[in-house]
């Protein structure tokens, strides 16, 4: 008896694995694949597990019709990499991993908030470096968060979990989101203002939108200008949604105190200018980096496949092969702006 070939592109958290070697299935685990080999994974595997770095687009989904690849399960809540109208033209299911990251994803925020503030990765390069001379009164003096104006851009699962996060800190929440929240509103206190507002309101500004097209390049250098030179920036969605060289030339020239950044533009590459700056913080992409939430990621993956593999829908399907794929709408993502 032949088992169903299910490929994963990058090792997953060990008792997620130990799942996924536990099914009856073909079990291919990779260190990573190029782009060449996921190609011609598309025309070999039922199921494969992607991360959001692996680019599933109209050629992989044309590779793979008619062959026998039925789901593609992102290992991941954005699925921007997966062409969606594609995939359902090719009759292939998409899934993703909504929900179980979303404490992790507003807790780091929050860490990106406070590392900022604090102006925590001065001041651990400062004792690292072996040329600190002692407690002063004017030494790396920070931004206190009481009294202070948050506004959080994307108020979807995570925006609203950051502010629900908040509400001890003392801080007065506004957010912006393609759609107002009037639930969320009378939960968190927020109160919602147009995007230009918002830019120049927030004495901090944390984003929670997806990546895709109708988010790139949401803060360019003309909506950047409208941050107070005082505000920090904080983002842990996607970095395409800020044009980076011009954050960079902000922070650098002054117009914006500080950004935190956990994802980037081009990731993994991260503008060299942002590098060189005291006042950014840099993480690697960690938003959803515990070992709880990852185990969690991986074991949606698996259901959504066990779902698809048996001809039943998936319980976090993103698509829908049965429609007509013209009927669908091109947009990718979560869809929150
Ligand atoms: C997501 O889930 O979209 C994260 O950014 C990747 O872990």
């Amino acid at each position: 008896m032949t088992h169903p070939r299910v490929l994963i592109t990058r090792p997953l958290v060990a008792p997620a694995l130990q799942a996924f070697k536990a099914q009856p299935w073909d079990l291919t685990v990779c260190d990573r694949v190029t782009r060449a080999e996921l190609l011609v994974a598309a025309k070999e595997y039922d199921a494969i597990v992607t991360m959001f770095s692996d680019r599933c687009d109209a050629d992989f989904f044309a590779a793979a019709a008619g062959g026998p690849l039925k789901i593609v399960a992102n290992h991941a809540v954005g699925y921007e990499n997966l062409d969606s109208v594609a995939a359902s033209a090719a009759r292939i299911w998409l899934s993703n991993t909504p929900d179980v990251l979303t404490q992790a994803t507003a807790e780091l925020a929050w860490a990106l908030v406070f590392a900022l503030a604090r102006r925590l990765g001065e001041g651990e390069r400062l004792v690292r470096s072996g040329q600190w001379g002692g407690w002063e009164p004017q030494q790396l003096l920070g931004m206190s968060l009481a009294g202070k104006t948050v506004g959080i851009l994307g108020a979807g699962r995570i925006g609203q979990y950051f502010a629900h996060m908040g509400q001890g800190f003392g801080v007065r929440f506004r957010y912006h989101n393609r759609n107002p929240q009037p639930a969320f509103e009378q939960t968190s206190g927020a109160e919602y203002r147009s995007l230009e507002h918002l830019l120049q309101e927030a004495d901090i500004l944390s984003i929670h939108l997806p990546g895709g097209v109708h988010t790139h390049h949401l803060l360019n250098r003309e909506r950047l200008a409208l941050m107070k030179s005082t505000a920090l920036l904080i983002n842990t969605g996607r970095g395409t949604i800020i044009e980076e060289q011009a954050l960079a030339d902000a922070l650098r020239q002054g117009h914006l105190a500080g950004a935190a950044l956990d994802v980037y533009e081009h990731e993994p590459l991260v503008n060299p200018d942002l590098i060189t700056l005291e006042n950014a913080v840099l993480v690697p992409h960690l938003g959803s980096a515990t070992v709880e939430t990852r185990t969690a990621m991986a074991l949606k993956c698996l259901r959504n496949i066990q779902a698809a593999l048996s001809g039943q829908q998936p319980p976090d399907a993103v698509n829908d092969p049965a429609i007509n794929a013209a009927a669908i709408s091109h947009d990718t993502g979560e869809m929150l702006y």
